[in-house]
């Protein structure tokens, strides 16, 4: 969810619709919730910029606003009374509240303020592209061939109602794709609503999506709505899809194909108009073929599928978002780092990123707390650095429907073992070439074919 999405807790169910319409109305895209623990969660993980409280019993909420406030992502918190006290008033400013509202279009009022600062100057992530909205085709760092790609279609279809697919490997930006289809879409001014569907077991996931009726099941004290209902006018993003049970997976497949449900325990039917985006990083094909995954609902959201590419296959942006992440952690921690030396960054060029663009974030962010000079060389990266095969080891190559030429591979191959060895050894010859056990002739032949030279200078021996 964007971050000028507004959480609205309600817990006056008579008057929720009114407010929350009117909100929607202002510009300002706002999802429900009945209670604080509701609010919790959601705040957790849809990442708010703004909770409004609408209460008459605000004194109670006091330990959850100051709860809010704690939050490292914390949002800015209207409070709604329609009966306050002054009493009331300071107690919530006091435990953190920014607002205290007194009638609901001052409360609008409020939160379009709030949500125009945030947007002028609050964004999360300043990527430097202007005119992007949250969760935006700017936050996508990339300049590959292969992030070319990515962009081409998110441009082309985020303005349409079509399912899309996203697969790729953890922490290659599914998620980051799933935000900027809907905040390029037309359904951006409504919420965007993620579900883990492999964080939540089975029972529970089926109430999480569809909602459950009062006394459903024994911990059911009050009817809730589901994340499909939540997502009216918006965007389901169903993360992990191939971890959902096959009991799931029929429902779904009807709520795909009807746009109707009913809660758990209840009889009532419910539409909702919302876009499905779902993503796994499973081969959901191959889950198919093995009765895994029901083949009707892969054709269902496989509508239009975006590969999300790994970052050894898009080496080319490794500098640019090393770069960001820079920035990024350097005004988060206040340091000055001004980048990595050529060695590092060669090293990090070669090395397989197996956890792909989460790995580089969290290592430039541990580096940021503990290299201790400006620039990052060879020596502060962490010991897997050194002891990795390049980023073409034999489990990434693929042998594709048009095959692949083995000599090129292994080709490949040997030049990023030779670079590797150089790097560690600051491109002195005699010593790579002990380390890669050949006399240094053949290195230096070696290295002239491949027409290896050191990038930025400095002694060869
Ligand atoms: N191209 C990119 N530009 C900037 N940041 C990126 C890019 N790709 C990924 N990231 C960052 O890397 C992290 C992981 O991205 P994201 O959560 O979207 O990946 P994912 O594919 O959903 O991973 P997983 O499968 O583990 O859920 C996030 O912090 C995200 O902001
Ligand atoms: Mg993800």
């Amino acid at each position: 969810m964007a971050k000028s999405t507004v959480l609205l807790l309600d817990d006056r169910p008579g008057t929720a619709p009114t407010l929350q319409a009117q909100l929607v109305a202002a510009g300002c895209p706002t999802t429900r919730v009945g209670d604080p623990g509701e609010a919790l969660a959601l705040l957790a993980d849809l990442s708010a910029g703004i909770l409004i409280i609408h209460s008459d019993a605000c004194l109670d909420l006091l330990p959850f606003i100051h709860q809010v406030v704690q939050l490292r992502d914390r949002p800015s918190v209207v409070v709604l009374s329609s009966a306050p006290t002054v009493r009331e008033a300071v107690a919530v400013a006091r435990a953190g509240a920014t607002n205290y509202a007194e009638s609901a279009a001052a409360a609008v009022r409020s939160v379009q303020d709030l949500a125009g600062s945030l947007a002028a100057g609050g964004r999360p992530r300043s990527s430097g592209a202007a005119g992007g909205r949250f969760g935006g085709l700017a936050d996508i760092i990339g300049a590959s061939v292969a992030m070319h790609k990515v962009f081409e279609l998110i441009t082309k279809v985020a303005d349409t109602d079509t399912t899309v697919l996203i697969q790729g490997e953890s922490g290659t930006g599914k998620e980051l794709i799933a935000r900027a289809l809907h905040a390029e879409g037309q359904r951006h001014a409504a919420p965007f609503v993620p579900v883990n569907c492999g964080a939540i077991p089975g029972e529970l996931l089926e109430s999480e999506l569809f909602g459950h009726e009062k006394g459903a099941f024994t911990h059911a004290v009050r009817t809730r709505i589901g994340r499909f209902e939540l997502a009216n006018g918006g965007t389901v993003f169903l993360d992990e899809i191939g971890e959902m049970s096959p009991m799931l997976q029929v429902k779904l497949l009807r709520v795909l194909q009807e746009r109707e449900f009913e809660r758990v325990g209840g009889t009532r039917t419910i539409s909702s108009d919302f876009r499905v985006i779902a993503a796994t990083n499973r081969d959901l094909e191959e889950d198919v073929a093995s009765g895994r995954f029901r083949e009707d609902l892969f054709y269902r959201l496989n509508v239009i599928q975006i590969e999300a590419p790994p970052l050894r296959h898009k080496v080319e942006d490794i500098p640019l978002l090393a770069d960001y992440f820079i920035g990024k952690f350097n005004r988060a921690r206040k340091r000055r780092v001004s980048g990595f030396t050529p060695e590092a960054m060669a090293v990090l060029r070669t090395y397989a990123w197996p956890g792909n663009v989460r790995e580089l974030e969290n290592v430039v962010e541990r580096l940021l707390i503990l290299a201790p000079g400006n620039r990052i060389g060879v020596e502060d990266l962490p010991e897997r650095f050194m002891m990795s095969g390049p980023a073409l080891a034999s489990d990434s190559v693929h042998l594709g429907g048009a095959g692949l030429c083995l000599s090129e591979v292994v080709t490949q191959f040997e030049k990023g073992i030779i670079e590797q060895a150089l790097n560690r050894t600051g491109w002195v010859k005699n010593r790579a070439a002990k380390l890669l056990q050949v006399n240094r002739t053949t290195l230096i032949e070696k290295m002239k074919r491949y027409q290896m030279v050191r990038s930025g200078g400095g002694a060869e021996v």
